[in-house]
């Protein structure tokens, strides 16, 4: 079957006993263009549990019954294929390989874990061709894979350090990664968690502003905390 069409077994009449054909059919519908900040993930297994018989009946359970005519839920192990992340938004900071703030949005397209289009102004210029240098041949996609991430916490390194002090790396290489609330994006080498990509073509960026989730919690809502026991005291120096 062809990889654009989007196969969906749908629940047509609640089973009676064992689950019999007819009780479910296969559906097939063009594969969906995502939207802005969604993403498409091309599934590569699906569990099959007994709560799937559970799911199909209409009776009290811990989780509301898969309707007729909806899609049969089930756990999924799948790889993005296609993301709309928004990209970079002026105030961030790119702060490998240069130290300045981003002035202009950047819009980035992802796939398969790889950078595959920016868009924008100069910092998307500025980016396109480091990365573009760092590649060692023409079939070189690491400086464009999505490496390294994480937050930062510490309350001495405001985001707006870089503005007051200049743009002295030794100075704002650290500083700039561990600010409150923001959230690092990065490309390129992974050696340091483990990998194998020892690319130089490697980006950092610190977001401000952003909403992180874990496990479907969220821990960070736009740049702040919401749980207290991540706040660190500011120190008044
Ligand atoms: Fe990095």
């Amino acid at each position: 079957m062809s990889p654009s069409i989007n196969r969906q077994w749908r629940l047509a009449q609640r089973p009676v006993g064992d689950v019999k054909p007819g009780d479910l059919v296969l559906q097939e519908s063009p594969k969906p263009v995502p939207g802005k900040g969604q993403i498409l993930v091309r599934n590569l297994y699906l569990s099959l549990d007994p709560t799937n018989r559970i799911w199909m009946s209409d009776m009290d359970q811990y989780m509301p019954p898969v309707e007729i005519g909806d899609v049969m839920r089930g756990g999924t192990l799948g790889v993005v294929e296609h993301s709309n992340a928004d990209g970079f938004a002026p105030g961030d900071i790119v702060i490998l390989p240069y130290c300045r703030y981003v002035v202009d949005p950047v819009q980035l397209e992802i796939r398969e874990g790889h950078i595959t289009r920016i868009d924008g102004g100069l910092d998307a210029k500025l980016m396109r061709d480091w990365l573009e240098d760092g590649r060692q041949n023409e079939r070189d996609r690491d400086p464009f894979a999505v490496s390294h991430l994480g937050w930062g916490m510490n309350p001495q390194a405001p985001w707006y350090w870089m503005a007051l002090h200049g743009d002295d790396p030794e100075r704002n290489r650290a500083a700039a990664r561990v600010f409150p609330g923001n959230f690092l994006f990065s490309t390129g080498p992974n050696t340091q968690g483990g990998g194998k990509r020892s690319t130089r073509g490697h980006y950092d960026v610190p977001m401000r502003d952003c909403t992180v989730e874990l496990d479907g919690r969220t821990i960070i809502d736009r740049g702040r905390f919401t749980d207290p026991r991540l706040v660190v005291a500011r120190e008044q120096r």
